[in-house]
């Protein structure tokens, strides 16, 4: 019996630069989504595909994320007392069970690799999944849960994938295909952020993960890769000679939370999404595309 998937790590140590200057006082990962915070929609996620344990790798500067998944008996208890019951329910399910959720620092910005490392002594022997809140994905089955489905099936490492542009492969890890098998392939390499012309594929991996503890103990040995910082991508992909690295093709909409074009198209989609607003935001949007281009 494979054992199942209950732990996750969320690495928002990122100093979120790209969203300067509103970052210099908000963890970029607090930044919302229509009117929920971006960590909200990865913990969602996770939650609906049986993840339990929630591990947070953070850095200085994050404290209104620890804040966030507090209960707020103020708060709580004024809207009760004004009878709000849809807002007391909203804002309790970003309530986390005392002893569901664990926050590791991280004391140096040193790569993803190295983020999740930092929660090595909280996964110990077991499977983990790793969320990055910066790829928010829309999904009827969340990609988590589709993939947690076909790990049940193949095991192993696996790594959400998408098809790319060749001329954006360069930012992202891309897989080298041995096989592929439909919606999951398996890899023989995976290269972290190749030079232009260079990459093996156009095959990317976008940030979801299912890893055996095995990658955690290649982490603690790896070297510095791409961009000098020690890569994720760099640890699963010693793993491809055992045949156990495998990627995963999600049905479902990714959205690139990390560039402030992809925050404005996940924000206008999910918008769109939401039977309170789609009609207004929907007449606006056919209004500004009527408007030529100079006058908006
Ligand atoms: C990270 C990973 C990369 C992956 C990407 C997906 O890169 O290192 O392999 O393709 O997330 O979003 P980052 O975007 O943090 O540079």
């Amino acid at each position: 019996m494979r054992k199942k998937v209950i732990k996750a790590i969320f690495p928002v140590a990122g100093l979120g630069t790209r969203f300067l200057p509103a970052t210099k006082s908000i963890p970029k990962e607090i930044m919302t989504l229509v009117d929920r915070p971006l960590i909200q929609y990865a913990i969602d996620e996770a939650r609906a595909a049986g993840i339990k344990e929630f591990i947070f790798v953070t850095s200085r500067g994050k404290s209104a994320l620890e804040d966030y998944f507090d209960d707020a008996p103020e708060l709580e208890n004024a809207l009760r007392k004004k009878g709000k019951t849809d807002l007391l329910d909203a804002l309790r399910s970003t309530n986390m069970d005392s002893g569901a959720i664990a926050y590791i620092r991280q004391n140096r910005p040193q790569g993803l690799g190295h983020a999740v490392w930092c929660a090595r002594r909280l996964i110990g022997d077991e499977p983990f999944a790793v969320l990055l809140p910066d790829d928010v994905i829309a999904a009827e089955k969340s990609c988590l849960q589709q993939m947690v489905e076909a790990y049940a099936e193949v095991g192993g490492n696996m790594v959400a994938a998408m098809e790319v542009a060749p001329e954006k492969a360069s930012s992202y890890g891309v897989l080298d295909v041995a096989e592929d098998m439909g919606s999951v392939v398996r890899a023989k390499g995976m290269v972290e952020k190749p030079a232009l012309g260079t990459a093996p594929s156009n095959l990317a991996v976008i940030g979801r993960y299912i890893l055996t503890p095995k990658v955690m103990q290649n982490l603690s040995r790896m070297k510095q890769g791409a961009g000098g910082e020690i890569q994720l991508t760099d640890a699963i992909a010693e793993e491809v000679d055992s045949g156990q690295v495998h990627g995963f093709r999600f049905r479902g909409q990714r959205y690139d939370c990390g560039s402030k074009a992809g925050f404005l198209q996940a924000t206008v989609a999910f918008g769109l999404a939401r039977p309170d607003l789609r009609d207004e935001l929907a007449d606006f949007l056919s209004q500004m595309a009527a408007l030529p281009k100079a006058a908006q």
